[in-house]
């Protein structure tokens, strides 16, 4: 294992802030400090230093170091992906034909579909089939430029099975490979033997499921998806309340079908972060000014479901953060690409490439509360980092949608 490491020659070093930065706001957005042709020491695992080629520590400093020549490369933070559903069983092409074929996800949700076949899927396989799924769903990320990841459960919906998803998760965080945050979606959808009987669901959330999460230590967050024909904002409030009381931080799936009242449940209960917000209004804008809670667009899931857009332009120019993350799941993105997601922040959103990658690295690891170890080039902060392929710019990223123009991963300092 390489303790420590010294890449030279790098075109462009992305994303260097000398000191800790939580978060970045508004016009802050459009401003992605760089370092050109620069170098990048890393020792144990951590960021150690860096500089201009110009100040390049001299030969007798290079001993027991590992050099890499980055020559016309870009290296840049990991993305972190503050939301993903990616433990989950099987997929749902099915039902991607039958949306090609016209019905809408509402549709495909009434007659028994959506996030309920995904829980009959679930509740058939094994603890270890599930994990084993997920860790390959985990590899192929973390190839795209992952390097620190939120999962939800939410496709258990009964005691039993939302733990078996929580201990993959934890499973998962114990390889310490990648800074993992677990989020309790057990208010994700009703399920089936409590169609009739919405409240005995959510006491089970409250009186079943958390006390036995707290006990075990399986999450970080607790998530509601908080829309018509799932739970209400009052609802909502209830669970993260409940989830509060068990040591939970609140997050919310909000305004991605309808307006759902989601951001302003969140925010009362002082949400780290609300996400999807397609139907966010200037209601909920002041709202979100007025918080520390992290507006997080999933341009992924947008665009899977041919949803109307967030407002994000609005937000910046209105001075708020904004997130990206992935959402990385069976029924509204089946993909984590993180690349992918720059690229329709740029086309969609109308956001300038250094807002999408502030949105991908430093926002978005403030919205599972990991910016102090990752999502910026810091001294002390965690070697998780990507070396590209040789590229003209950073821009080149989002404008090459579909490429992969990533050559390799750095965990803790160790190439993937
Ligand atoms: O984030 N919106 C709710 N939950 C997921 C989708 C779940 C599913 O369809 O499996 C989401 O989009
Ligand atoms: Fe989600």
């Amino acid at each position: 294992m390489t303790t420590r490491l010294l890449i030279k020659n790098i075109k462009s070093l992305v994303q260097v802030r000398d000191t800790v930065v939580l978060k970045v706001s508004g016009a802050e957005m459009k401003e992605l400090p760089c370092i050109e042709n620069a170098w990048l020491a890393v020792d144990n695992g951590l960021i150690a230093d860096y500089g201009s080629m110009d100040d390049f520590p001299g030969i007798e400093d290079w001993k027991g170091l590992e050099i890499i020549d980055a020559d016309g490369k870009i290296v840049m933070p990991c993305y972190a992906d503050s939301h993903t559903h990616i433990v989950y069983a099987g997929n749902r092409e099915g039902e991607f034909v039958d949306r090609i074929n016209g019905l809408s996800y509402e549709d495909i949700f009434a007659r028994g579909g959506g996030i309920l076949n995904s829980a009959k899927k679930l509740s058939e396989v094994t603890e270890d089939e599930l994990f084993e799924q997920a860790m390959v769903r985990l590899k192929e990320v973390i190839s795209q430029g992952t390097g620190s990841i939120e999962i939800k459960s939410g496709y258990g919906l009964s005691v039993e099975s939302e733990l078996k998803m929580l201990r993959v998760i934890k499973r998962i965080k114990e390889l310490n490979l990648v800074p993992v945050k677990a989020t309790f979606l057990g208010a994700h959808a009703l399920p089936l033997q409590y169609k009739n009987d919405k409240t005995g669901y959510i006491n089970l959330i409250v009186n079943d499921m958390l006390p036995r999460i707290a006990e075990e230590k399986l999450a970080d967050y607790i998530d509601v998806f908080c829309e018509q024909n799932y739970f209400t904002p009052e609802e909502t409030e209830y669970i993260l309340k409940a989830g509060k009381e068990h040591g939970l931080t609140p997050k919310v799936h909000a305004e991605q079908m309808s307006h759902s009242g989601g951001i302003q449940a969140g925010v009362a209960c002082g949400a780290i972060s609300v996400d999807h917000l397609e139907y966010c209004n200037d209601t909920d804008i002041e709202v979100l000014k007025n918080s520390n809670t992290m507006a997080t667009v999933l341009p992924g899931a947008a665009f899977f479901l041919s949803l109307p857009l967030p407002p994000a332009r609005k937000m910046i120019d209105a001075g708020l953060p904004i997130a990206f993350a992935s959402d990385f799941n069976p029924g509204s993105c089946p993909s984590g690409n993180m690349n992918f997601m720059m690229s329709l922040g740029c086309v969609q959103y109308k956001l300038t490439p250094e807002e999408v990658i502030n949105a991908c690295t430093i926002n978005s690891a403030y919205a599972m509360n990991v910016s102090h170890e990752v999502g910026s080039i810091t001294p002390g902060k965690k070697a998780n980092f990507f070396i590209t392929k040789p590229i003209s710019s950073y821009g080149f990223i989002p404008y090459s949608f579909g490429s992969n123009l990533i050559e390799s991963v750095y965990l803790n300092g160790v190439k993937q």
